[in-house]
């Protein structure tokens, strides 16, 4: 996707995305997690000013620069999409933000107070292995500040259904649990975001389908079906139980 179209599809989602999270919430995130959230998991994890944040999975940066901005850190982003990167650095002048353009793992070397990832720990697979190099890049005391999304692996039905089922590998909590401790990252704070993150989805689907013409319009009718199938499934099964959301602060022992 080239930077115009990645302008483009933020701008043609914006107006559904600032209905469905309401006054406040919207601040150009790729995900169910509403500002107030970003800045209850970012308290904490200590995030203030001039520590230090890694952002895993920045897309444009949207909570990024929000809690850059809020609070004052020192912020770098990290997302594989060069075009994304692109629309977070110019949106981002003026602010204390740095950006690179790489697939991770490998993390950026260098250590960091922060690790921060938002609503993509479910794109990998091999999670162990993302989390041995989150521990690498944290001081001792550093933390993990992150969003699960948590169940069973989706069946072979469920991943038909689900669009970009290549990068949706869901994974119960005492599993995450078990990863975590063998990478030497201790659980301070757990919290379930389930009923929110329903709500926010069921919210988006709505949205998305009264301003689908327009959208249509923007992005192509098939990226549209996309988006709302993904969006059906998960206010589906955040409703019933079988996804769970949870924000997660783990400290890298010593
Ligand atoms: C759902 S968006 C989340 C963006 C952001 N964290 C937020 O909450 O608004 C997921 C992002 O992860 C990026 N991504 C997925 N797998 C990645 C990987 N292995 N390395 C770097 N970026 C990745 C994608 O390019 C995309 O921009």
């Amino acid at each position: 996707m080239s930077r115009d179209d990645r302008r483009s599809l933020v701008a043609a989602l914006r107006p559904a995305q600032q209905l469905a999270f309401g006054r406040g919430e919207y601040v150009e995130q790729e995900s169910f997690v509403r500002a107030s959230e970003a800045l209850a998991l970012a308290a904490r994890a200590g995030i203030a000013p001039g520590v230090s944040v890694l952002d895993l999975c920045c897309g444009v940066a949207g909570p990024g620069r929000f809690l850059t901005r809020k609070l004052g850190c020192v912020y770098l982003g990290v997302d594989s999409s060069e075009s994304a990167v692109a629309v977070a650095a110019e949106r981002a002048r003026g602010l204390r933000c740095r950006f690179e353009v790489a697939d991770v793992p490998p993390l950026p070397s260098g250590t960091f107070e922060v690790v921060l990832l938002l609503e993509t720990l479910l794109a990998f697979r091999d999670k162990a292995a993302l989390l041995e190099e989150v521990a690498r890049a944290l001081h001792a005391g550093g933390r993990f500040a992150f969003t699960l999304e948590e169940g069973l692996p989706l069946t072979e039905a469920e991943r038909a259904r689900m669009p970009a089922a290549d990068t949706v590998w869901l994974t119960p909590l005492d599993q995450l649990h078990a990863l975590l401790e063998r990478a030497g990252l201790s659980v301070g704070w757990e919290e379930d975001w389930s009923e929110s993150h329903g709500e926010v989805a069921a919210a988006l689907v709505d949205a998305y389908a009264a301003d689908s013409t327009e959208i249509a319009a923007r992005i192509g009718q098939r990226r549209l079906d996309d988006l709302l199938a993904a969006h059906e499934l998960w206010r589906d099964w955040l409703a019933t139980g079988r996804a769970r959301k949870f924000a997660l602060v783990a400290e890298r022992l010593p």
